[in-house]
């Protein structure tokens, strides 16, 4: 029973996924390059390390605004996201669109297949 649950959650999964976004489409050591182009100057990947804006390590799942440590606006703070894929996904395309008032000046990265990749690699930092 628990066997045939698990398929069908697992089936779910792969049907959603796909209709976001071919799998093969996302690429973390693709990624990893746009992360260094786009974010690093700005971003760290380790933890602990405070740029500009906060580490980025662990960001896949928290909540937005909770780094210890780290001096957020209340724009972030108080947006209520938390950044799941998805949720990444819509920000590092338009962060000041997704949270007005943020001041992460980044004009966002258009590019879909681009932006997966770097969520892939965010992925990665745990
Ligand atoms: C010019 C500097 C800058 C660049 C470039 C930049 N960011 Fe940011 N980022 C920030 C700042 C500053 C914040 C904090 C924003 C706030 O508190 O409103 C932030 C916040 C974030 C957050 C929310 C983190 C949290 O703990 O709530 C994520 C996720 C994020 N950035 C991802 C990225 C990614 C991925 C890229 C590259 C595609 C990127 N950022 C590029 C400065 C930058």
């Amino acid at each position: 029973m628990l066997s045939v649950r698990m398929a069908g959650l697992a089936l779910m999964a792969a049907v959603s996924f796909g209709a976001a976004r071919p799998a093969s489409a996302q690429d973390a050591s693709a990624g990893a390059k746009q992360f260094k182009i786009h974010c690093a100057v700005c971003h760290a990947a380790v933890a602990g390390r405070k740029g500009i804006g906060p580490s980025l390590f662990g960001v896949v799942g928290r909540p937005a605004g909770t780094l210890e440590g780290f001096h957020y606006t209340n724009a972030n703070k108080t947006s209520g996201l938390t950044w799941d894929a998805a949720t990444l996904d819509r920000y590092l395309k338009a962060p000041r669109e997704v949270v007005p008032g943020t001041t992460m000046t980044f004009a966002g990265l258009k590019n879909d297949t681009q932006r997966a990749d770097v969520i892939a690699y965010l992925a990665t930092l745990k």
